[in-house]
């Protein structure tokens, strides 16, 4: 069946009450649409853990710096409703900038610790609006459980942290990243490679789990298993915006992977002009 698509904060407020009184769990997956099989895993996954699901679909203005791409990021909204439906879920909010930033809006989130470094560092503001959509969702669905992609690993722990700290009541999921079958990670920003970037763009994905191979064969240094993504990146001609090694849970920098230590690997680099993303574990 076709979503219900929901336009205001009235709409979705009218919708949420309807559903408590119905005494129904929801299920909330907050999206920017162009949706893929990543989206759609995660809407599947809140059709098992609520009894309703509901997405959103909105290109949230505050989490784009001035010279990023907000004006050209890709849309299909007619696309978008027609996998929603055939994902199982039963609404989808679409709301104007103005629905969430009217006239006088003037509240933000600024999420400190996880915040900082890799994303934090290269797209400064990116996640203070990231924290502030995501915070306004969480207040106005109320979800029982908000489902997000490991894709975006730093933006989960920071929605982890507001989730914790700001007493939003959300089981936050973060679910497995989905990947082509040549290992390149699903990104609606996918869309803007050409053949030639987009073949060079596998060196992400490749140059992790060379550090993951690495790493298996007992080189626990993190300056060295940086060095082996880095150098699939250099042989492909991507420009790195930033190769490191965290703590999985924390983000903290690692100098080295400790026995038994859950560690990340995160990639961010150029393929042409367009900035991909990409990280895996590090096991101990
Ligand atoms: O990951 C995204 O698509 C966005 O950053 C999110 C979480 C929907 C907030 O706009």
């Amino acid at each position: 069946m076709a979503p219900h698509v929901l336009r205001t904060v009235a709409e979705v407020k009218a919708w949420v009450a309807s559903l408590q009184k119905e005494g129904k769990t929801l299920a909330l997956v907050p999206t920017m649409g162009f949706l893929h099989e990543g989206h759609v895993s995660l809407m599947r996954e809140g059709g098992r853990r609520a009894d309703v699901v509901a997405a959103s679909i909105f290109v949230n203005p505050t989490q784009f710096g001035p010279r990023e791409d907000l004006a050209r990021y890709p849309r299909d909204f007619e696309g978008d409703l027609a996998k929603c439906a055939s994902a199982g879920v039963t609404a989808v909010f679409a709301p104007e900038p103005a629905a969430m930033y009217p006239p006088g809006y003037q509240t933000y989130v600024e999420v400190t610790e996880v915040s900082q470094g890799l994303c934090g560092e290269r797209r400064p503001g990116h996640f203070r609006g990231v924290a502030t959509i995501v915070t306004q969702l969480l207040a106005l669905f109320r979800p029982a459980v908000a489902l997000f992609g490991e894709k975006d690993y730093q933006q989960l722990q920071v929605i982890k942290t507001l989730n914790r700290d700001l007493h939003l009541g959300a089981d936050i999921v973060g679910m497995p990243t989905i990947r082509e079958a040549d290992g390149l990670a699903m990104s609606s920003r996918n869309a803007y490679l050409s053949a030639e970037e987009r073949q060079r763009a596998l060196a992400l994905s490749k140059g992790i789990r060379a550090a993951q191979a690495l790493l298996a064969s007992g080189t626990r240094d993190t300056r060295a298993l940086v060095e082996a993504a880095r150098r699939e990146l250099q042989a492909a001609g991507l420009r790195e915006d930033y190769v490191e090694v965290r703590d999985a849970g924390t983000l903290s920098p690692l100098d080295t992977v400790a026995p038994g230590q859950t560690a990340r690997m995160l990639v961010a680099a150029f393929s042409g002009t367009t900035r991909l993303i990409d990280n895996m574990p590090l096991a101990g």
